[in-house]
Order: C-alpha cells, then sequence, then structure tokens
C-alpha cells in the first residue's frame, strides 16, 4: 500500500530525513515512532503529496506521489499533527463541505458524511460549532474528515496530541476499529500508543529509520542481548569477582542494599542465559540469595537502545 525509496527532505540547512526506504502492506496498522523532531511529520508530509522530497520516490498504492498525485491522494485520508478545523463552522457543514472539496457529488456526500458522523461518534455533536467542542471531538472531526472520502489507507499524525487519558483511549480504540477496514500509519511519540494499537513499528530518529519489525520481535531481539538481576547477602567485590569469571558474562554492576544485601546487573552475551550457573555459585559460596530475574525488555527499553545520543 506505501513503498517508500530512498526519500530525503533537506530544509535550508538542515536534513530532516534521510535516505530513508519502507513499505506498509495493505491491511496493517504501523506505528511511526519517533521523538520529537525525528522527521515524522516531514515525512507524512512527502507521503500526503504536501512537501516535495529532496530526492527519492514513494508510492501509494502503486502511484507516484508526485507524478500521479491526485490518483495517490484519492487513496489517502490524512489527519495532519494540528487539525485545521474551521471554528465557525458547524460540525456537518464542516464535513460536508470537505467532502465536497474532495469531489464528492451531491448524494455520495450526503451518504459518506452521514456515515462518518456515526463511525466517529459524532451524532450528536454533528449541529454544534466547532469552536465548542472539547479537544477530543475535534481529533474525532479530524478523523471524520481524513474519512470522508472512503480512503483506503489512513495517515494519522500523532493523533492523540494533546488528549486527556479517557479522550486517549477513545481515540486510540476508534483507530483499531479503523484498522480492521483500513490501512494505517499512525505517527506517535508516544510508545505506549504502539505496543496498543500497531502490528508494526518503525522507529525513526533523526531522519534514520533504525528499526522496523513487530513490537513482539522488537522487544525479544532486545532480550537475547539479555541482562539479569540477582540479590545476594555476600562480600560485593568478592560476589562481583566470581560472577564476572562465570561464562558469557560481560559485565557485573553491583549496588548495596540495606542489610548486607548487595544487588547486582550482569549483563551476558547475546542468546545466553547465566541464572542456573549464579544460582549454582550461590549455593556453592553458602551466599543466601533472595531474588534472581532475567530482565524482560520492553519497547521502552529497545527504544532508548536505539535513539539514546552516545
Ligand atoms: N519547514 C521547516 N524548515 C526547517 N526545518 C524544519 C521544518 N520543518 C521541520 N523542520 C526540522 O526538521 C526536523 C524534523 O521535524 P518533524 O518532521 O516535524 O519531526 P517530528 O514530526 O518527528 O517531531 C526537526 O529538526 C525540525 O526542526
Ligand atoms: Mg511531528
Amino acid at each position: 500500500m506505501i513503498e517508500v525509496h530512498q526519500l530525503t527532505k533537506r530544509y535550508a540547512r538542515h536534513e530532516a530525513v534521510r535516505d530513508i526506504s519502507f513499505s506498509v502492506a495493505r491491511g496493517e496498522i504501523v506505528g511511526f515512532l519517533g521523538p520529537n523532531g525525528a522527521g515524522k511529520t516531514t515525512t507524512l508530509r512527502m507521503l500526503t503529496g504536501y512537501l516535495p522530497p529532496t530526492s527519492g520516490s514513494a508510492r501509494i498504492a502503486g502511484f507516484d506521489i508526485f507524478r500521479q498525485s491526485i490518483q495517490a491522494r484519492s487513496k489517502i485520508g490524512y489527519m495532519p499533527e494540528n487539525v485545521p478545523l474551521y471554528e465557525d463552522m458547524r460540525v456537518r457543514e464542516y464535513l460536508k463541505f470537505r467532502a465536497q472539496l474532495k469531489g464528492l457529488g451531491g448524494g455520495d456526500t450526503r451518504r459518506r458524511v452521514g456515515e462518518v458522523l456515526e463511525t466517529c461518534g459524532l451524532e450528536s455533536v454533528k449541529r454544534k460549532m466547532i469552536k465548542t467542542l472539547s479537544k477530543g471531538y475535534r481529533q474525532r472531526v479530524g478523523l471524520a474528515d481524513a474519512l470522508v472520502h472512503d480512503p483506503e489507507l489512513l495517515i494519522l499524525d500523532e493523533p492523540t496530541n494533546g488528549l486527556d487519558p479517557n479522550q486517549i483511549r477513545q481515540i486510540r480504540e476508534l483507530i483499531r476499529q479503523l484498522g480492521q477496514s483500513h490501512t494505517v500509519l499512525v505517527s506517535t511519540h508516544i510508545l505506549h500508543e504502539v505496543e496498543m494499537t500497531c502490528n508494526r513499528v518503525i522507529i525513526i530518529d533523526n531522519g534514520r529509520i533504525k528499526a522496523a519489525d513487530t513490537p513482539a520481535n522488537l522487544t525479544s531481539r532486545m532480550r537475547a542481548a539479555g541482562r539479569i538481576q540477582v540479590e545476594i547477602q555476600a562480600d560485593a567485590e568478592v560476589a562481583a569477582g566470581a560472577i564476572g569469571r562465570l561464562e558469557h558474562v560481560k559485565k557485573v554492576s553491583p549496588e548495596a542494599l540495606d542489610g548486607g544485601w548487595t544487588r547486582f546487573t550482569v549483563w551476558v552475551d547475546s542468546g545466553t542465559d547465566a541464572r542456573e550457573r549464579i544460582s549454582k555459585l550461590a549455593a556453592q559460596f553458602g551466599w543466601p540469595l533472595r531474588s534472581l530475574f532475567r530482565h524482560v525488555a520492553t519497547l521502552e527499553d529497545v527504544f532508548v537502545e536505539l535513539t539514546r545520543k552516545d
């Protein structure tokens, strides 16, 4: 549905997006995840035809975003970062206006506006002025606008930004429902967001793609480069030395706790596990051991690992 090939965007002197390539298959819900300034909005604006790339190309449903921009855009429902709504229009009136701008005829406009009002939970506010709506409802109007010409693909730029937790939950639920019948590319800087809604994550930082995989694969990839935590009552230096000499252990870092206990963080080689050997070691020396576990990586660890600046 989306094929991006070596896309680059250079502003005056800043390269905001550098040579990125990725694809999104029909039916996927893909999270486009990165910190502020990573290049998410720049990428999405290029994909939706609002910003010409410096180099590279992209296709939407097979149509080149620039050479066949009208066909490409007809496939896309785009919700920009700050939805520009006409404050003095009423919800239904605004959606009719947008539908007509997008080239829908009278009959189609009436039918589609009715459908998106329902899909987006806007029935109860359809006669209200946009300026009287809460931020959560405004986002729904933005989504309804993106959906009104019945596109196959939704491109949503930080749709939950600025919402309160309840509104976030509602918008997320709506996106998940829409994902059952649409391909979705949704950008966010909130990790939790992609873990909840997406089948695949593309992590972008500093204009480059750092990883693209399912949330589960990304976290298990991190887990393979394992970290173990163990609490032992023993002389910290002696115990650190003994653990450090075990096979596959790369590094040991002790942290003193109360009552003569020490917590050791133990880094091991990818794909190995030292828990059994650590517990045998403790038994052999007669050290009391009260906790031993392997750190389970979260998507957050992956994100920090991939985007840290050292
Ligand atoms: N119109 C512009 N002119 C110059 N630099 C820009 C412009 N728009 C964005 N940038 C810069 O490009 C980088 C990426 O921005 P953006 O795509 O908005 O990131 P994100 O959406 O991930 O927060 C940032 O460093 C930003 O300051
Ligand atoms: Mg942005």
